[in-house]
């Protein structure tokens, strides 16, 4: 049987559980017409956390309303891919052959109307090619932009303009957009980004324990084999919620077990899951951490282990690197700003995924060579 689980970015599990609530409310907003609020919707959070997966959710639901969706990422020029191919990919995917039917018509006589309907217009607006597309279809458009914390403030402007255009006008038109906490926090301080501070905005966390359990069994079982209950809620545990993991203990669990997935397979697979997620996630994290930033890390994980806390506090890591508090607090917002940690509270900071602690303690131990 094949392995159900999918930890892989962006990859859309089996089973998707824990942020329904965001899907009702957007399939609402969609029926309830032009110019409900939540017709716009900002998803952030954490790496991993299942941002890209729940973008994918949104534009299925606009689908299954029979919406046509069209997508950009914030890592290429946005305005430009929109304009320029996925619209009008759009609208000829909903008007196939038009273009090709109006130069026969020309081929068959109509002289001077043929260039002038094929010649290249000067790279039309984004507003004008979404109107062309919503006056192509009878239901309504969604823009999705994914990796929304790249985008240049220009390029997110002129959707703004654009967007707001059109809702000015009643069009059916909804826009959803997701990218790092940090990032997107940044974007909703422009200047020009009034409309998304109006925007439904969803801050994604961890999943609960029993969500988690439950996604493990489910997937389990609909591919075919029992997820035992103690080994389910072991696993929850070790991923604490983290949607990445849930997925990456999930698939070794599975292989690791020949029939039933039992708590033997979940505690056989532990250390593995952790080293994953080391190499996956936390390594390209800390690639390009500048020396300050990582000592203040590595600080972080050693206060850990000794206090066994998951939050560290400010004043225990002024001591340990024998600076002002004070003197830290530039250091701290950059690591913020990575996504590698995130302040808990007041005078408190924690890593801002699991087992991060662990993987800069593994890092620093000498190597064993038998
Ligand atoms: N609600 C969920 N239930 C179960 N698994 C999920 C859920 N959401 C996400 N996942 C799984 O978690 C992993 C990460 O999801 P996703 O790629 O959406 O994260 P992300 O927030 O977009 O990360 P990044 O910031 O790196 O782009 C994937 O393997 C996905 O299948
Ligand atoms: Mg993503």
């Amino acid at each position: 049987m094949k392995n159900p689980f999918r930890p892989t970015f962006g990859a859309s599990p089996r089973v998707w559980v824990g942020r329904q609530a965001v899907l009702d409310e957007f399939a609402r907003a969609l029926n309830n017409g032009p110019g409900d609020p939540h017709r716009s919707v900002v998803i952030s959070g954490s790496r991993g956390i299942g941002k890209t997966v729940l973008l994918t959710e949104l534009e299925d639901e606009a689908r299954r309303q029979g919406w046509i969706v069209v997508r950009a990422s914030g890592r290429e020029g946005m305005v430009e891919a929109l304009t320029d191919s996925a619209i009008p990919e759009a609208v000829e995917a909903v008007n196939p052959g038009k273009e090709r039917r109006i130069t026969g018509v020309t081929i068959a006589g109509l002289g001077g109307v043929r260039s002038e309907l094929t010649e290249p217009r000067a790279a039309p607006r984004l507003v004008t090619r979404l109107r062309e597309l919503l006056a192509a279809i009878d239901t309504g458009v969604l823009i999705t932009i994914d990796e929304v914390q790249d985008a240049t403030p220009d390029d997110l402007t002129h959707i703004a303009v654009a967007y707001q255009d059109l809702v000015r006008d009643d069009a059916e038109i909804a826009l959803s957009m997701a990218g790092l906490t940090q990032g997107v926090n940044k974007l909703l301080d422009l200047p020009g980004a009034t409309f998304l501070r109006r925007a439904r905005h969803y801050e994604l966390g961890p999943l609960s324990l029993d969500d988690a359990t439950s996604t493990l069994i489910d997937t389990a079982e609909g591919a075919g084999r029992a997820f035992e209950l103690p080994a389910a809620q072991a696993a929850a545990r070790i991923t604490q919620g983290y949607p990445y993991l849930v997925q990456l203990v999930g698939y070794l669990a599975w292989e690791e077990a020949r029939g039933p997935i039992t708590l033997d397979a979940v505690e056989a697979v532990r250390e593995e899951a952790i080293l994953r997620l080391g190499t996956q996630v936390h390594q390209p994290s800390l690639r390009d951490v500048p020396p300050r930033q990582r000592e203040y890390l590595e600080a972080m994980a050693h206060i850990q282990s000794q206090t066994g806390r998951e939050t560290i506090s400010v004043k225990d890591l002024a001591v340990a690197l024998e600076r002002p508090s004070t003197g830290l607090s530039d250091t701290r917002s950059k690591l913020i700003e990575r996504d590698l940690i995130v302040s808990a509270g007041w005078g408190e900071v924690a890593f801002a995924q699991p087992y991060l602690g662990d993987f800069l303690r593994n890092q620093n131990k000498p190597r064993r060579i038998s």
